[in-house]
């Protein structure tokens, strides 16, 4: 599943998974160390999503993973099945390595660790949870959100799954407001009715550094997000926004974005 049907200005070949997680998913870059930092800010949003008892089921799948594990760390714990999912292998590669635990992988210890203390629980639980995460992923499968049929038939149950987690997949593969529309419409069928989906994203966002060269995105604004949902007909329960601290919209060498979005819906 390497080529996309019909939609130009979505290339991810020149994406390096280590790369893309130093860039991005260092202690440095992810932002712990600060106050408002983007790193802590999305585990908190997705903790606080996943533990308002709203969100229940069986099988919850993430769209678009990459090479990055951080967003099912809330969901691992609500969740008995989690499919992680991406467009490239060398992504889905990565994660199996960290699955298996082979090599030297990235180092999720800070993210788990964050985890554990949102949870109420020491960080020194963070293996446990590391354990409970390799135990409840089925499986890494392709994807392609451009697709009708995002993935194979038979890979979900016909009812669909019960919450779908996506961060800055979308607007990274669409080169325009329609085809973010229509993937979020594609990914919707993933999803039975009454399902929740959260998404996370970059705002006014025009490139990210997900490898040696720059990867286009979509800007995007929040009614345009809002619009989106509501055509695909999902019910917002909550859109949050974060900003990033001065010093780092200052700099823009490994993404241009104004901010990110977290969106929480429900499936009509
Ligand atoms: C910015 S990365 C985000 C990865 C991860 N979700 C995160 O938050 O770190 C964007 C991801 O979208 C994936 N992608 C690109 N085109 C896609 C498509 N047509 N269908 C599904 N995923 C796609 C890329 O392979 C890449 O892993």
């Amino acid at each position: 599943m390497e080529q996309s049907e019909g939609v130009k200005g979505t290339s991810h070949e020149s994406f390096v998974p280590s790369i893309f997680l130093q860039n991005f998913y260092s202690p440095q870059s992810a932002g712990f160390g600060q106050k408002d930092g983007l790193g802590p800010w999305k585990l908190s949003c997705l903790h606080r999503a996943f533990t308002e008892g709203d969100i229940r089921g069986d099988l919850l799948i993430d769209v678009g993973s990459g090479p990055s594990l951080y967003q099912v760390l809330s969901g691992c714990e609500v969740f008995s099945k989690v499919l992680l999912t991406d467009f490239l292998e060398v992504n889905r590669q990565e994660l199996k390595s960290w699955l298996q635990g082979e090599g030297a992988n990235f180092d999720w210890t800070p993210f788990i660790k964050y985890v554990c203390e949102l949870e109420g629980r020491s960080p020194s639980e963070w293996t446990e949870k590391a354990a409970r995460l390799r135990e409840v992923v089925s499986d890494v499968l392709p994807i392609d959100v451009h697709r009708a049929q995002p993935m194979a038939p038979d890979a979900l149950p016909s009812e669909g799954a019960d919450c779908l987690v996506s961060c800055f997949c979308l607007e990274s593969a669409s080169p325009d407001v329609d085809t973010f529309t229509k993937a979020l419409g594609n990914i919707s069928k993933l999803l039975r009715p009454g399902g929740h989906l959260l998404l996370i994203g970059a705002l006014q966002e025009s490139y990210y550094l997900g490898g040696p060269e720059k990867i286009p995105v979509l800007p995007l604004n929040e009614s345009q997000i809002c619009t989106s949902l509501q055509e695909q007909g999902f019910t917002l329960i909550r859109l949050e926004v974060h900003t990033p601290p001065r010093d780092i919209t200052d700099t823009d060498d490994i993404s241009d974005g104004r901010g990110c979005f977290f969106v929480k819906a429900k499936k009509n």
